[in-house]
């Protein structure tokens, strides 16, 4: 990986992430983020997409994707199934990733709200409640971004039968309580395991670690609602 010295504060801006100021710190990043994730090794979009088509994605599908950020999910179920057009409605918190998204024209459509509040999603976004054949959420579980309340979001959205897939990192699951979220939902009957595969992200960082690009090793999981 070539990183120039004046693109350098472009991959250190990143981190320092919390609820509060999510969507200001994504509209600051989102001007270069393709860029910097893609130079870097980002995975997660395409992990997802990928794990949509092998539990039986197509063009007919409906999918949430939680977190759309600038729509590289959506770039991937394309390019991964053949799709023409997706029936996707991304969720994010911040106007800048939209925006970017929106350029795209590959959204139906894109709503800016805040996950992890169950409450405010079914009071405000009553049309989404148990609509879609996939919930996706690439690279949302992570510090500062969401809390294992957005799997009662995901599980809410789905249809009975309907696919979860997201990623994590490992080293987010016990601290941030998410694996304890996963297992709870299986222990009360909302959604069954079907699979987790491990993969490294931030691969093309090894020789250039910069600020929190260095490789991890990330999961992505998928849970069928029940
Ligand atoms: C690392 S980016 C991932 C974007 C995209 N899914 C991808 O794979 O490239 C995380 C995205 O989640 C959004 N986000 C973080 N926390 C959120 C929350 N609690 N509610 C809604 N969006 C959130 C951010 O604005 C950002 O666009």
């Amino acid at each position: 990986m070539e990183v120039k010295e004046e693109n350098r504060e472009e991959y250190e801006i990143h981190g320092g992430f919390n609820q509060d100021t999510i969507s200001a710190k994504y509209d600051e990043l989102c001007r270069n983020y393709e860029e910097v994730y893609n130079s870097v090794g980002w995975p997660d979009p395409s992990q997802c997409a990928e794990k949509a088509v092998e539990h039986g994605y197509t063009q007919e599908s409906e999918v949430l994707d939680m977190g759309c950020g600038t729509g590289l999910v959506v770039d991937y179920l394309k390019e991964k199934s053949g799709a023409d057009t997706v029936k996707a409605i991304g969720v994010d918190a911040s106007d800048g990733m939209i925006k970017k998204a929106e350029e795209k024209g590959t959204y139906t459509e894109i709503r800016n709200f805040l996950l992890c509040n169950l409450e405010s999603f079914k009071t405000n976004h009553s049309d989404l409640i148990g609509r879609f054949d996939y919930v996706t959420a690439s690279g949302l579980l992570a510090e500062g971004h969401a809390t294992p309340e957005v799997f009662d979001e995901m599980i809410e959205a789905l249809k009975v039968g309907g696919y979860a897939i997201f990623t994590s990192r490992i080293e987010y699951l016990e601290p941030l309580n998410y694996q304890k979220g996963m297992d709870e939902r299986v222990e009360s009957g909302k959604w069954e395991f079907i699979k987790k595969e491990e993969y490294e992200k931030y691969s093309k960082a090894k020789d250039c670690p910069l600020g929190r690009f260095k490789p991890v090793m990330s999961e992505v999981f998928v849970y069928r609602k029940l």
